[in-house]
């Protein structure tokens, strides 16, 4: 099942309001690693893997890339990113990257920055994205993490202490969840699992991380200290 929630009015403003008003999670934990782990960018083939709002693209439009091309399954992201971004250097594809036909051995790199808990096919999309890359080129990809999508029930308060629980954690599959609105559809799978299909499709495991707070960002964001107590993102760099 392949669901456009972003393209919802009242999830789109949440999600837009959300990203524009919190710094938090994206910029200030998870896109420090991505950033760190991309190797070349100069000249470089890039795909962005439900670019969204296109925060990771801006960036690497200021890497002087070769070409850069963002997919998207929700038109009202794409909009509101052509606003934010005018670059001509810039191709953008509204499509589930389910039924996008990702080019064969072109791309130098291939991120995707927290959407491949959307997608139910992980294993063929991770084929489909070794088949893109160039010998050398990168995938480089951030998920919910696993203890997060295996319940998605938020944190709980028991005794006075908040804690974040886990269950279900070995039955893969579809999980709803009520986030802005109420079923919202996303994939669980066990960590285990997501490497094991990254070296079933071919690729070399380079970088594994689970990005919590640093101690700077901490001072500035002490309301950031909760994700020292469950890893919120799980991040993969691999190469072909
Ligand atoms: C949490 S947002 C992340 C946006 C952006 N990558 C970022 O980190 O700022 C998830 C994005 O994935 C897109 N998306 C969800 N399912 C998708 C699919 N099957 N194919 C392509 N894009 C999808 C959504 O429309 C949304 O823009």
């Amino acid at each position: 099942m392949k669901q456009n929630i972003y393209d919802h009015p009242v999830f789109f403003e949440k999600y837009k309001d959300l990203r524009d008003n919190d710094k938090g999670l994206n910029e200030l934990i998870e896109q420090p690693v991505i950033r760190k782990l991309i190797k070349n960018q100069a000249g470089a083939n890039v795909l962005d893997i439900g670019c969204g709002l296109g925060q990771q693209l801006a960036y690497i439009l200021t890497k002087s890339p070769g070409s850069v091309i963002g997919v998207d399954i929700s038109r009202k992201m794409l909009d509101e990113l052509r606003k934010r971004i005018t670059s001509d250097h810039l191709e953008l594809a509204c499509s589930a990257i389910e039924d996008y036909a990702i080019k064969e051995n072109h791309f130098n790199l291939i991120l995707s920055s927290m959407t491949l808990h959307y997608v139910q096919d992980l294993n063929g999309l991770f084929d489909r994205i070794y088949r893109g890359l160039k010998n050398g080129g990168q995938f480089i990809f951030s998920i919910e993490h696993p203890v997060c999508t295996a319940l998605m029930k938020g944190w709980v308060t028991t005794e006075g202490t908040k804690l974040w629980p886990v269950a279900h954690y070995a039955i893969e599959g579809i999980r709803h969840q009520n986030w802005f609105l109420e079923g919202v559809v996303k994939y669980h799978r066990k960590l285990s699992t997501i490497v094991m299909d990254l070296i079933a499709a071919g690729f070399h495991i380079d970088h594994i991380e689970e990005p919590v707070p640093t101690a700077t960002v901490l001072t500035a964001r002490p309301d950031l200290e909760q994700h020292l107590d469950r890893p919120p993102i799980l991040i993969i760099a691999v190469s072909k």
